[in-house]
């Protein structure tokens, strides 16, 4: 049997939900089983921490959030609308609908020893749909979504940061789903980063080399505002690169129209100007949103 202290170590992980913690000293008991000689109980012990293990006989539904040790570095995403309701260039949308279509008929191309496209960067100026078409994308192939949290991943322990990392890709491997790497600029290295370099790079080699080798079991869609600011070694390791530009002036006097139409918006004059100046999709529907707030506050 485990020694107390070793069990209670584990339990006080568990109670502070550390699922990571808790996930290496149970591989600790185990571990220790088998140095006293169980090798049948350390066998079995590891056969119960594998995240492909059934639970209670359950049907096996592939490594949880926690199961992959990820806990702290994804968080799951609501399911959001289909790409339907994302304003998107012709290009752009049938862009999209191909890797859809090569996630759909993921069995055939796989049968002829084809790569299926799976790491994606969306680039582009903020409030342009990025963050967005890849929740949209998740939704059309049903797909849970997570972001990462990059901070996490990056504010490990010096010697955790490659470790963590490698959990983020043995989860993309594993579990089918959409991994949001949102705002990699992170990563860039010209930006004046209080980080020290040392580390940084550690981060970007690390993510270059899983990105790499890996193939994800859905998708991994990382997002960038500052694409010129990226490592071009890191920039030449995505299947697809899919700019998402500012909307011309048309596209925001359309999208704009629409979106006060939807909101039960009159559409002033005063508002078209202000689409004119607007950068973005998202300024655009602030600026709808600005405006039907002004109409309830004046009892319209
Ligand atoms: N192309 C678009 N079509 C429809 N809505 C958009 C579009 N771009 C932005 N928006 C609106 O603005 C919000 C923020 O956009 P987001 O996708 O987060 O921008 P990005 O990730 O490019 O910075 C979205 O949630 C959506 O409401
Ligand atoms: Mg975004």
């Amino acid at each position: 049997m485990a020694k107390l202290a070793e069990l209670s170590k584990l339990f006080h992980a568990i109670s502070a939900r550390d699922w990571r913690v808790a996930q290496e000293l149970a591989l600790e008991v185990a571990e220790a089983e088998a140095t006293r000689g169980n090798h049948a109980a350390a066998t079995r012990l590891r056969g119960a921490l594998k995240p492909n293990g059934t639970r209670n006989g359950a049907p096996n539904n592939g490594p949880t959030v926690e199961a992959a040790g990820a806990v702290g570095i994804l968080t799951e995403l609501p399911p959001l609308r289909g790409l339907g309701s994302v304003s998107l260039r012709q290009r752009q949308r049938a862009e999209l609908q191909t890797l859809l279509k090569e996630w759909r008929l993921r069995d055939r191309l796989q049968q002829h020893g084809v790569r299926r496209r799976s790491k994606i960067l969306f680039y582009g100026p903020p409030g342009c749909g990025k963050s967005m078409a890849a929740r949209a994308i998740a939704h059309e192939a049903s797909l849970p979504a997570y972001v990462v949290q990059l901070d996490a991943v990056m504010g490990a322990f010096l010697g955790q940061t490659a470790l963590r990392v490698r959990e983020l890709f043995r989860f993309a491997e594993a579990a089918p789903s959409v991994l949001l790497l949102d705002e990699v600029d992170a990563l860039g290295r010209e930006r004046g980063n209080a980080m020290d370099v040392g580390e940084l790079d550690r981060v970007v080699i690390s993510v270059m080399q899983h990105l790499e080798h890996s193939e994800p079991a859905g998708f991994l869609i990382a997002t960038s505002n500052l694409p010129s600011h990226l490592d071009p070694a890191l920039v030449r390791r995505f299947d697809l690169k899919l700019e998402f530009p500012a909307p011309t002036k048309a596209e925001r006097t359309r999208f704009g129209t629409e979106i006060a139409r939807a909101h039960g918006v009159t559409l002033t004059q005063r508002l078209k100007a202000e689409f004119d100046g607007a950068r973005a999709f998202a300024d655009i529907e602030r600026l709808v949103s600005d405006e039907k707030r002004r109409k309830l506050l004046n009892g319209g």
